[in-house]
């Protein structure tokens, strides 16, 4: 069937925000924000993460939305005709193609995590965490990682998820699902940093967050708050573009834009917050790794009143806020195969299922079996995709998006998609022109060894 594609459009301003956010808003900031800020140096990388989100990724997600609209395709065929608009060299067309690997990376370890969270609903709903101490938090989780089969298991059941919605696309009905369950999400949030606020030890978290100490500020940690401004807005692979070809014309990229950055670093910074309370309150260690909020938040869940129904749905919500991005990250390989191959999607969904979940069971036993085996320079196959997409991939197609945006595309057009008044649109051409391509680069260069 190659029938040419009918592109369905996003119903309203609202559902192209909430999907968006709901690709931005996920495992990034609920797991992933949380244990870098203690592996990181606290409020040192707090800072610069900040900064990142403000002068990278607000104008790069404003970049990425505004290909994606113009293109009106995936961002392969996109920045094929992106180029040909431009008159520029259609090689373009490998950026796009990088970002659609690139997202299939990320999802390999992603799916895996989000099989945590799911057995985590599981344990949450049988009471598993009532009362629980600290140790007995902590050999929960080893046990869990320790068994290959319950995380293959949840890690099937994840992928399932994932690409049951991806093959019945877009408009299947989950955007609109957002609408209940992001707000939810907040309100939960809110509750558990009630609970941490009255039970934990908010002041030291507080100071551990937001204390600004320069001296920890170093290029690695620099590094490290980049990668995750990309990862955790969802920028630099082509996600945002996707959606953005579904957005329609009239709507505000700015304004859309710094909506969904606020919601997504609050809600990152806040989760952080709940976390490091109950971290310093009970003893536990700040730089515990990826294991972080699934050893510290049953405590609270155990101990708060009601801590049984609401543990079960905070999971529930994270579970799905994880499912939310997940499907971003296939979404541009699908609709590539789709608008491509003589492909149905639903052919295409299982056949990129298959490939990812093969790639997840690898993640999985570099959690035990294949603990040690190291893939570059001591990392194991879970650290070597997080490192390699996080801190390479991701900002390098950031700034190739950059690059295109500011110096391949007409002025007018990109003028004409982000329909800024003067200064507004001077704003972003000079962050998007230079600042970004700036730090990224500079950031590249100490992590090639050419800078110390
Ligand atoms: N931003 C999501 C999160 O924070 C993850 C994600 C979804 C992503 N789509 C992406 C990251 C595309 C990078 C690129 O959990």
């Amino acid at each position: 069937m190659n029938l040419p594609v009918k592109r369905s459009h996003w119903g309203n301003r609202w559902t192209f925000m909430l999907a968006t956010a709901g690709s931005a808003i996920g495992l990034g900031n609920i797991w992933k924000l949380p244990y870098m800020i203690g592996v990181n140096g606290g409020s040192a990388f707090v800072l610069v993460f900040i900064l990142c989100i403000l002068l990278v990724g607000i104008p790069l997600m404003m970049t990425e939305i505004l290909l994606g609209r113009r293109a009106q395709k995936n961002p392969y065929n996109g920045m094929q005709a992106l180029a040909a608009e431009a008159n520029v060299s259609r090689s373009w067309k490998y950026l796009g193609g990088m970002g659609m690997v690139t997202g299939l990376l990320i999802l390999g370890f992603y799916s895996v995590i989000g099989g945590w969270v799911l057995s985590y609903i599981y344990y949450a709903a049988i009471g598993t965490f009532a009362g629980i101490e600290g140790p007995q938090s902590i050999a929960n989780f080893n046990a869990l990682l320790a068994s290959p089969v319950t995380l293959l298991f949840w890690h099937t059941v994840f992928m399932l998820l994932t690409m049951g919605v991806v093959a019945r696309g877009v408009n299947s009905g989950l955007e609109k699902a957002n609408n209940i369950l992001i707000p939810a999400l907040f309100m939960i949030l809110l509750v558990l940093l009630g609970y941490s606020l009255s039970e934990g030890d908010m002041h030291l978290a507080v100071q551990f967050m937001f204390n600004p100490d320069f001296g920890k500020i170093t290029p690695a940690v620099v590094l490290t708050a980049l990668g995750h401004a990309f990862f955790s807005l969802s920028l630099g692979m082509g996600a945002v573009m996707v959606y953005g070809s579904y957005l329609q014309r009239h709507i505000s990229i700015a304004r859309t834009t710094i909506y969904i950055a606020i919601a997504d670093t609050m809600l990152g910074l806040l989760v952080g917050l709940a976390i490091y309370a109950l971290v310093f309150a009970n003893h536990l260690p700040a730089a515990a790794g990826p294991g972080l909020i699934f050893q510290t938040l049953p405590i609270a869940f155990g101990h708060m009143p009601g801590g049984h129904f609401i543990g079960t749905l905070f999971f529930m919500l994270v579970a799905f806020a994880a499912w939310s991005s997940s499907i971003s990250l296939v979404e541009p390989a699908i609709a590539w195969i789709v608008e491509n191959k003589a492909m149905k999607r639903t052919t295409a969904a299982l056949l990129i299922g298959i490939s990812v979940w093969l790639l997840g069971i690898a993640v999985l036993l570099s959690f035990n079996e294949w603990k040690e085996i190291k893939i570059i320079s001591g990392l194991n196959i879970f650290e070597t995709l997080d490192k390699l997409t996080s801190t390479i991939l991701l900002p390098l197609g950031g700034l190739f998006m950059a690059i295109f945006a500011g110096y391949f595309m007409k002025k007018n057009h990109s003028q004409e998609e982000l329909n800024l008044h003067r200064n507004g649109y001077d704003l972003w051409r000079f962050t998007n022109n230079i600042v970004a391509p700036i730090a990224i680069f500079a950031v590249f260069l100490y992590l090639f060894g050419v800078m110390k």
